[in-house]
């Protein structure tokens, strides 16, 4: 199959936005730098990444025949609110698991932002204090058993939808999308930038793009910045994922390992925890082109292309394409960073 035979439900308005970032690329003085805006991709609870993954999930969702979407993530998760949102678009239930996944111990950190949208759309958001990880956790599947115990019929999505066999589909068709848009612009992205955590974002990208290399023989980089701090499980994840979309969408050979980076540097010591490349980041973002960023995910993404761009890894002649991957509602858990 290729990407095309997959079925596809439309959450966003079609494709985002692309933006050139004049002010931040002339502050920087070397490669110059646009963005693809997945945090206004959906008029879905502010959209963002998960919506586009989401969009190849639902049709399977829907001929399950499932009542209820079962996800987890942090209490200030961007997917589990995308998932609420999808629910609510669709006129499903969602039970989400919220666990403590970021040590910030601001009062407000379970009550505002996500949590706050994913409560009001009517989300059963359950709280319990395990700690980060990326992987399948007990909390989640006992969401799933006391579901089918009340009678609901739950359809799992693991956190970040990336353990999930469609989980990479959503930003293989990105990359589609994204050659479209250099047609029309005018333009090539030698090198993407892309935030990576539980890993079917980049993964899905990599699988992508490495599909159009096959069809037009033209290479590029993709760059994970890690946001994690568990560099090797989302190492671990990216490969296996991306290798996994790009056989579902058979790319034809194995995937070559320079296509698969993931970059240590700017997730500091701990998940969720913004330092200050990130705060930096997101005051150049914000200063220059009224561009938000989140401490928790494309702060610390940004923080990396300013890196790589400053220190000429990204070269003068490049042209950059940042994926603004959304989260912003986060935002009001970190008042603290700028009050
Ligand atoms: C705003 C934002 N950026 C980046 C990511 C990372 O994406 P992924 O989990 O697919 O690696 C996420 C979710 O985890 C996110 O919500």
């Amino acid at each position: 199959m290729t990407l095309d035979d997959f079925p596809r439900y439309p959450l966003t308005f079609g494709p985002s936005p692309l933006q050139h970032l004049k002010r931040l690329s002339q502050h920087l003085g070397g490669a110059q730098v646009w963005a693809k805006r997945e945090d206004v991709n959906s008029g879905l609870a502010f959209g963002g990444n998960k919506v586009r993954k989401l969009e190849y999930i639902v049709p399977d969702v829907l001929a399950s025949g499932a009542d209820t979407l079962v996800s987890i993530g942090g209490y200030q998760s961007n997917h589990t609110r995308q998932v609420a949102a999808v629910a609510a678009h669709l006129g499903l239930k969602a039970r989400l698991v919220q666990e403590k996944w970021v040590p910030w111990d601001d009062p407000t950190n379970d009550r505002v932002g996500n949590i706050l949208l994913s409560r009001m759309m009517g989300a059963d958001s359950r709280l319990d204090d395990a700690g980060f990880d990326i992987g399948i956790r007990d909390s989640w599947k006992s969401a799933l058993r006391e579901v089918e115990e009340a009678g609901g019929t739950p359809y799992p999505i693991p956190a970040g939808a990336s353990e999930h066999r469609l989980g990479g589909l959503g930003f293989a068709s990105w990359a589609f999308e994204v050659a479209q848009q250099e047609k029309e612009r005018g333009v090539f992205f030698d090198t993407i930038v892309v935030c990576t955590v539980t890993g079917s974002t980049h993964a899905g990208m990599i699988a992508g793009f490495a599909a159009l290399e096959e069809l037009t023989g033209v290479r590029r980089r993709v760059l994970g910045i890690d946001a994690s701090a568990t560099l090797d499980r989302t190492r671990d994840q990216v490969e296996r994922i991306a290798r996994h979309t790009a056989d579902l969408i058979e790319v034809g050979r194995d995937l070559r390992d320079d296509e698969i980076q993931v970059l240590d540097g700017w997730a500091g010591d701990l998940y969720g925890i913004p330092v200050e490349s990130t705060e930096n980041a997101m005051r150049l973002g914000a200063e220059l082109e009224a561009m938000i960023t989140d401490p928790v995910y494309e702060g610390k993404s940004l923080a990396g292309l300013v890196d790589l761009v400053g220190s000429g890894d990204i070269p003068r002649d490049s042209t950059v394409l940042y994926a603004h991957l959304g989260g912003q509602p986060a935002l009001n858990a970190y008042h603290s960073l700028w009050s």
